[in-house]
């Protein structure tokens, strides 16, 4: 795979009359980000802005603006501050495509008047704020901000609350580390968290709440941030590097110094000959960029050695032997035009967010979950609202915030609904997740058709339409009603003697199904199939699930104090049901693993397996429960997503000779891809 993103493509500005206003915009964009602290546009728009803006620069050298933003740090709009830099706090020069990295290469072999030899580092291009980390005698004194590149200002009261970067080291060296202030994922919820409660707004991304956080002196809180070191130049003429050590090496002495660098982060800092492999190395950062617990806006190559760094030099806003490969957009602003609510077969209120489409990571969105109406609210979501929309990946959008300074006049918050979009009844809001009061009898036939699938109770051939005329001739008020239907309501709904019987014989097989399938069957919220497994496999029968509290609900691997108590209270809000399940002699205990002795012994001890595509061979027709059970039965664990955690990804070779993106990502990661008939082979003693 290579990453070309589509979002950044080029744009030429056609007359000097367009390429003031672009400057102008340019320059509105960056005072707004770092004076007021919102974005007017996306980074993809900006990118693209800028782009067109350096083009046409370089296309018309004579006609360049002597202000132009595009030839200053920070476009020249970012606070300064009132201590000066030991040496200039650089930017980096931007490629969006494999053509820009090796034209970058051939720039840098033309200013060392030969062919880089040194080899490269590829790392991750982190999306915080820029600092620089004055250690004296092992002991963190001054935080300065990038400002102009040449002054800073100083965010001294940050110290202590950074990861990464301690505040004593265990050596007493002196020395100034570069690098990156960020929120990860979980510091950015936990920030938001602590804004909601002083009664902050949300920050719209980690980006504008990292730099915020920074340079916010006063605020009765601080959220914990993290840095990673990128660089580092000596302070007070103290050496602290080793005689003519590259960027790794050079890395190395500041981790071992006791600070956190990019070599640190899952992405890691590797080291490579050339630059076919450095676009390799870029390829695999790109595919677990979903993965990565903080967010990222490109890879960054860089010259490994201090001669060729020296050789090649400087120009005023980057270093001729670094160069930032952008990735496609992950975030992008968009509108919040409406918001939609569905109730799913578990009787809860889903809305969605009906944006205005926008490119976000090779696909067009429109759609968003926004998961219930305690977030909407505490985001203060506004219909008409420039919002920040996150995907990445296979992850599925959601609307991160909204732009409230872009806020139009006469917006109204969201509307929540006031009695249930699907029966018009009441809703009951006792969880933050809000549920139709008749639970799963609200949306009922979605619930009955799910629970007919292969993958839960696998009745075959009772499809949607039977199931709607089941419900209309008032047979099916619930999963239960099932098991007691008669072979003539089934003639009845199915309109033949034939169908009727073979249905009757597939419910009749649906009695032994394991205790797994039949709680998936009960529809109680937040118990899919993987759940239902885990809580069937911990119990071993529905009297001990049913007996369980909400702690020794926690003891199952997913189940967390906000998740325990709604089961609890769903299962004996469910007990007619249940009770009505057990008299028609459904089964009710889930089949024993094998004894622990042999466990090491299976085939998949240890493993964790991705199942992708449809499967063939002996395993043709299984669902995607059906192997979940298979490969926890052979001893392994089924991953949802590729990562360095999976051992196999099962997956049939395309029809179309394309690879799947869980296959392309797999072959990138060193992750054993086996062929359906191959994984069969693997397992076939669990094959029943
Ligand atoms: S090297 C002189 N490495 O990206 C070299 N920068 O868009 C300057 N950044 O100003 C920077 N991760 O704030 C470098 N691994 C990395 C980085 C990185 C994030 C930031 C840095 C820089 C900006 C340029």
């Amino acid at each position: 795979m290579t990453t070309t993103p589509a979002v950044e493509a080029h744009f030429s500005l056609p007359s000097p009359v367009a390429y003031a206003a672009a400057i102008e915009r340019l320059r509105d964009a960056s005072r707004t980000y770092y004076g007021a602290g919102y974005s007017v546009m996306d980074d993809a728009a900006y990118d693209r802005l800028r782009l067109a803006v350096t083009s046409w620069e370089a296309e018309h050298p004579e006609d360049v603006a002597p202000d132009s933003p595009a030839g200053q740090v920070a476009d020249g709009a970012a606070p300064v501050g009132d201590v000066a830099h030991t040496t200039r706090l650089l930017s980096l020069d931007n490629v969006f495509a494999p053509e820009g990295l090796v034209a970058w290469g051939a720039s840098l072999g033309r200013r060392l008047g030969h062919e880089p030899t040194g080899g490269f580092t590829v790392e991750p291009k982190m999306d915080g704020a820029a600092v620089a980390a004055r250690y004296r005698d092992g002991r963190l004194v001054q935080v300065i901000t990038r400002g102009d590149g040449a002054r800073g200002e100083d965010v001294s009261h940050v110290i202590g609350t950074i990861e990464g970067l301690p505040e004593r080291l265990p050596v007493p060296a002196t020395f100034e580390a570069r690098g990156e202030v960020l929120f990860t994922q979980e510091q950015f919820e936990a920030a938001n968290e602590l804004r909601i409660a002083h009664g902050a707004g949300v920050f719209a991304n980690p980006r504008n709440g990292a730099a915020g956080t920074l340079r916010a002196k006063d605020r009765p809180y601080r959220p914990a941030l993290t840095f990673w070191a990128y660089g580092v130049v000596e302070l007070d003429g103290a050496a602290f590097l080793p005689a003519g050590a590259g960027h790794a090496e050079t890395l190395a002495a500041v981790a071992a110094a006791g600070v956190r660098t990019t070599a640190a982060t899952p992405a890691g800092l590797h080291t490579v000959a050339t630059l076919a492999e450095a676009q390799e190395r870029v390829d695999a950062i790109a595919a677990m960029r979903a993965l990565l617990p903080f967010g990222i806006d490109g890879v960054v190559v860089k010259a490994d050695s201090a001669g060729e760094q020296a050789a090649a030099g400087f120009g005023t806003r980057f270093p001729y032997w670094a160069i930032a490969y952008k990735l496609p957009a992950v975030e992008r602003q968009t509108v919040l035009e409406d918001v939609f609510w569905e109730v799913g077969r578990t009787g809860v209120l889903a809305p969605t967010a009906v944006l205005t489409a926008v490119e976000l990571d090779g696909s067009t969105v429109t759609r968003a979950t926004l998961h219930n109406p305690a977030d909407i609210l505490r985001r203060d979501l506004h219909i008409g609202d420039t919002v920040t929309v996150h995907k990445a990946g296979d992850i599925i959008p959601r609307v991160q915030a909204a732009v409230v300074e872009l806020r139009p006049p006469g917006a109204v918050p969201v509307p929540l609904p006031e009695a249930c979009p699907n029966c018009g009844g009441e809703i009951d809001r006792g969880q933050e997740r809000w549920r139709c009061a008749k639970g799963t009898a609200c949306a009922l036939a979605p619930l009955i058709e799910y629970v007919a699938g292969r993958d839960v109770l696998d009745i075959d051939g009772l499809g949607r339409r039977y199931v709607d005329a089941l419900i209309a001739a008032g047979a099916v008020g619930d999963v239960a009603d099932l098991f007691t239907l008669t072979e003539e309501q089934l003639t009845e709904a199915s309109g033949s003697a034939k169908r009727g019987a073979k249905l009757a014989e597939q419910i009749r097989l649906a009695r032994s199904r394991p205790l797994s399938r039949v709680f998936c069957a009960l529809g109680v919220p937040g118990t899919g199939r993987s759940m239902s497994r885990r809580i069937a496999a911990h119990f071993g029968t529905m009297d001990a699930i049913r007996a369980a509290d909400a702690e020794t609900l926690q003891d199952v691997e997913g189940i967390g104090p906000e998740k325990a108590p709604v089961i609890v209270e769903q299962l004996s809000a469910l007990a007619p049901v249940i009770d009505k399940l057990v008299a028609a002699g459904v089964a009710m205990t889930e089949p024993r693993q094998e004894p622990a002795e042999d466990a090491a012994d299976r085939p998949l001890t240890g493993a964790t397996v991705v199942v992708t595509g449809r499967m063939t061979g002996p395993l043709d027709g299984w669902g995607r429960s059906e192997m979940g059970a298979l490969i926890e039965k052979a001893g392994g664990r089924v991953g949802s997503g590729v990562n360095s955690r999976t051992t196999y990804l099962v997956a049939a070779p395309s029809a179309s000779g394309k690879p799947s993106s869980k296959a392309v990502k797999a072959q990138e990661l060193g992750v054993e891809v086996l062929a359906p008939e191959d994984f069969a082979a693997l397992v076939a003693a669990y094959l029943d």
